[in-house]
């Protein structure tokens, strides 16, 4: 009763807010194609995703462009936690499929690593959860080494260890044989084309001793898997849950992690609805909308003291991935349609760094279609082509247009080429 009261002064405090207010607040609500109140282009909403803003070489996240304005916010998943599910299922599937593994019998299980952006947290993180769980890396917990080797098929790279694992009494030797940044000739990062080339060039000069494949994510590692290890038997790991990987695990894909893309799409919607709608920002987050929208705990969280919001990964493996083969239909517990009069249409603009990223294209922005409909909000998707930033903020050249701004940058450091223009 004490919290309805609460929050019944808090809706009335907010309705008196919106009456009397100024050019630095929000628009919130008011009537369809209309605003209520002319808002100035820098008070406006601001949804980082995706790529959170961060130094590239040291990982420190950029406090400034996190907290642009009050209605600032970044949208992401767990990448820690995405990490170390990824080792353990690369593990587990050594510990319960020993048999055989070891293909040329010279007890070392090789693995070749491939890496989508030396520069972007959620690609080191990674890196390094693999390692750690096959007993490669180099350093401390959480600060491991992530540098490709290149080549290391004789084991004296510095940036990784040999690991030893033990399975039924005997014990093997776990060897990164080769990895490398997936990094196009003109600069685009994540590359699955450019990781199908790696696999041939390994392949042709050490083929037999691969026993492993590992990839930061599933378009490179299905561009792997497609152009060698599917015919060679080649148990191959991803990470994204993009439909095409989820289903290749019936032809012994290995395994991949769901990002939850599904709440993650939601979320960089839904805050751009709450913050125009002028109500608390956890309104179908954490406590249900009107419609009956809400997520629960364990599959999200926020970190106030950096203003993100983070989805859970899950393990998709051959035990559960019937559950996961439509990568694109909406969270059920958040797919409810929001009513139109009382959720008035607003205009977003919304960016994809890469339009040829397959995780993004794939799974994240058929999402985002799905959500924008049910969330009364309509938005415009400019893609990227994944090395030009000024290409993007060329693209953005009348904030005004918009109520509302979601940023998915080519670079980490570069958020201040998208504030500036909404500074102008
Ligand atoms: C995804 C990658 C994608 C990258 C783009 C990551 O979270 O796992 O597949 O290429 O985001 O920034």
């Amino acid at each position: 009763m004490k919290k309805f009261l609460a929050l019944a002064l808090a809706a009335l405090m907010l309705v008196a807010l919106v009456g009397c207010s100024s050019s630095e607040t929000p628009s919130t609500g008011g009537t369809e194609g209309e605003d209520t109140t002319e808002v100035a282009n820098n008070q406006k909403p601001l949804i980082w995703f995706n790529r959170q803003p961060s130094n590239s070489t040291t990982g420190e996240l950029d406090a400034a462009a996190l907290n642009f304005n009050e209605n600032t916010y970044y949208v992401g998943f767990d990448a820690n936690q995405g990490a170390e599910l990824q080792g353990q299922m690369v593990l587990d599937y050594i510990n319960n499929n020993i048999d055989g593994l070891d293909r040329n019998g010279d007890g070392v299980i090789g693995y070749v690593l491939a890496i989508g952006d030396i520069g972007h947290n959620d690609s080191i993180a990674r890196t390094r959860g693999v390692r750690r769980a096959l007993g490669t890396a180099v350093g401390d917990e959480g600060t491991e080494d992530s540098t490709p080797v290149g080549t290391n098929t004789d084991g004296t790279s510095t940036y990784v260890k040999d690991g030893e694992i033990t399975v039924n009494g005997t014990t093997y030797i776990v060897r990164e044989l080769a990895s490398q940044e997936m990094k196009n000739a003109t600069g685009a990062t994540w590359d699955a084309a450019t990781a199908g080339n790696a696999i041939s060039t390994w392949s042709a000069s050490f083929g037999d001793q691969i026993d492993l494949v590992i990839s930061n994510n599933d378009g490179m590692g299905m561009a792997m898997f497609t152009g060698w290890s599917k015919d060679n038997g080649v148990p191959t790991f991803g990470y994204d849950a993009n439909a095409d990987a989820v289903a290749a695990i019936a032809d012994g894909y290995g395994g991949t992690i769901s990002q939850h893309a599904d709440v993650q799409a939601y979320l960089t919607l839904r805050l751009v609805r709450n913050i125009l709608d002028g109500v608390d920002i956890n309104t179908g987050i954490a406590t249900a909308d009107d419609a009956g929208n809400t997520l629960s705990d364990d599959v999200y969280y926020y970190d106030e003291a950096n203003r993100s919001y983070y989805a859970l990964n899950v393990a998709v493996t051959e035990e559960n991935y019937k559950d996961f083969l439509d990568s694109t239909v909406p969270y059920a517990p958040v797919s409810n349609q929001l009513d139109a009069e009382a959720h008035p249409t607003k205009n977003v603009w919304l960016n994809i760094y890469n339009s040829a990223d397959n995780f993004l294209s794939a799974t994240y922005q058929p999402l985002l279609q799905n959500y924008d409909d049910i969330l009364n909000l309509n938005v415009e998707y400019v893609g990227g082509d994944g090395q030009n930033e000024s290409a993007i903020v060329n693209r953005l050249g009348n904030p005004s247009q918009y109520d509302a701004f979601c940023i998915n940058m080519v670079k980490t450091d570069n958020a201040a080429s998208y504030t500036a223009v909404l500074n102008q």
